[in-house]
């Protein structure tokens, strides 16, 4: 297994670009299942996950190809529906396939994706929604069964919460259907519009894009997708945070400063100086070598504080001028980051699904562990930003998510590696 080592202290300077976004990518090669075809799509990141869907995808009888950042799928052969555990426990979002094969082939077998390390994280709502749609739902030795007699039928659905993948199955289930679906409470994260305006260009009748109501009128067949995925919020977020602990001055190109709203006005609400260009964000630290100042964040379906920059905002956080409160409301095991920042010396304070973090003068190095993906970018940059060494254990997370990461941060002056861990007997 490797670790990541940092020698911290270092001021990140220069420009980092920004990729794909994960959790664009994953719903939007799924939605190449419900049309037959040769289907393109472009500025795909480099991923673990990425890889984990393609890899489910060939298992399915799907064909595909990478070129750079562009990847080509071939859906003409998919033979069957069924998503085996052995690659659905590596990553939860293979549920998102359940759907698309629910509408092509009227039958997919999806093992369930089980607990997670930030939350129980249960499909009730996308296999309540399927049930609307006609379809008849079994969960049977850890799978769930779907199966259909005909088409999917549509229908009105209320989602109780405004889940992220559920929206992205139902809409794509939905598109195949016969009559009209209103979906209800529906989720409206950035990567939900790059899913509808995709499924919108392969011929789907969509109407509420960006909104909480979308109404999708089913149609008989779909054309192959030719869809570019859009820049990653999230990694976006994770590298002005890293600027910012370290007192750098730095550029994220390639994003939509957009999609980053509700971060822009906190990084602003601690004093750091924030430049919005079309493509890019800059970052300086605050004007006349003010301290940084200590703000609240409360997390949020979008258009509110992402649950995915929460860990990475708190890392920035115990380095501000007194007290922070941080409460997550989106997950309810969200804090694994917290005891290894402890270890760097931070000073946080847990009262439910509430942290309490007291700025510090600095941190110090030390040798911590990742437990989930965005847990393990909060390390990288309280270890960027800490005096000495840190060493980062169990980093197989961070390649979920984050390309290129040592390279990128390597491009902005931190002295970052990847090293073999030492055995322990
Ligand atoms: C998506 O997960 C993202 N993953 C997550 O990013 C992100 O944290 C999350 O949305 C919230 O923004 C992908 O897009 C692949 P949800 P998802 O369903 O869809 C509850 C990352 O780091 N819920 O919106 O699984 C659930 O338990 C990952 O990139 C039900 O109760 O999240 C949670 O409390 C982590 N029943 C809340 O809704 C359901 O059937 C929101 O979860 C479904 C969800």
């Amino acid at each position: 297994m490797d670790k990541l080592v940092i020698e911290g202290g270092k001021k990140l300077q220069g420009e980092v670009p920004i990729s794909g976004a994960k959790n664009a990518a994953l719903p939007l090669i799924a939605a190449t299942l419900l049309a037959p075809g040769v289907h393109v799509l472009r500025n795909v990141p480099d991923l673990r996950d990425t890889r984990t869907m393609l890899k489910l995808m060939g298992h399915l009888g799907v064909e595909y190809r990478w070129d750079g950042d562009v990847v080509t799928v071939d859906t003409t052969k998919l033979h069957h529906g069924e998503a085996p555990y052995e690659l659905v426990k590596t990553m939860r979002a293979s549920v998102l396939v359940l759907g698309p094969l629910a509408a092509r082939l009227g039958a997919a077998r999806v093992s369930l994706p089980g607990g997670c390390a930030i939350g129980a994280r249960p499909i009730e709502l996308h296999i309540k929604g399927l049930k609307q749609l006609g379809a008849r739902c079994r969960l049977e030795n850890g799978y769930v069964d779907v199966t259909t007699t005909k088409r999917l039928q549509g229908a009105e659905i209320y989602l109780t919460v405004p889940s992220v993948t559920a929206t992205e199955n139902l809409v794509m289930a939905a598109v195949l259907a016969e009559g009209t679906t209103v979906l209800k409470n529906a989720a409206k994260e950035p990567e939900i519009t790059n899913l509808v305006d995709m499924l919108i260009g392969m011929g789907a009748q969509i109407e509420g894009r960006e909104s909480d109501v979308l109404i999708i009128h089913g149609v008989s067949q779909l054309r192959p997708a030719d869809c570019a995925i859009i820049p990653d919020r999230i990694e976006a977020g994770t590298y002005l945070l890293a600027i910012a602990a370290t007192g750098g001055e730095g550029t994220i190109t390639h994003c939509n400063p957009g999609h980053l709203l509700a971060l822009l006005e906190k990084l602003r609400a601690a004093g750091l100086v924030i430049e919005e260009g079309k493509t890019t964000v800059t970052v300086r630290p605050p004007v006349l070598g003010k301290k940084l100042g200590s703000v609240d964040i409360i997390t949020r379906p979008y258009p509110g504080y992402p649950t995915d920059l929460q860990a990475q905002f708190m890392a920035l956080m115990t380095l501000a001028d007194n007290e922070s409160i941080i409460k997550e409301t989106i997950f309810e095991n969200r804090f694994m980051h917290v005891a290894e920042l402890q270890r760097l010396g931070a000073v946080i304070r847990i009262d439910g699904n509430t942290a309490f973090v007291t700025g510090t003068m600095g941190l110090a190095g030390a040798k911590v562990m990742a437990t989930d993906l965005r847990a393990s970018s909060s390390l990288v940059i309280a270890g960027l930003a800490a005096s000495g060494r840190t060493e980062i254990s169990r980093i197989y997370h961070l390649e979920r998510g984050y390309e290129r990461l040592v390279e990128k941060l390597s491009g902005l002056g931190a002295v970052i590696w990847k090293e073999k861990e030492e055995e322990v007997m």
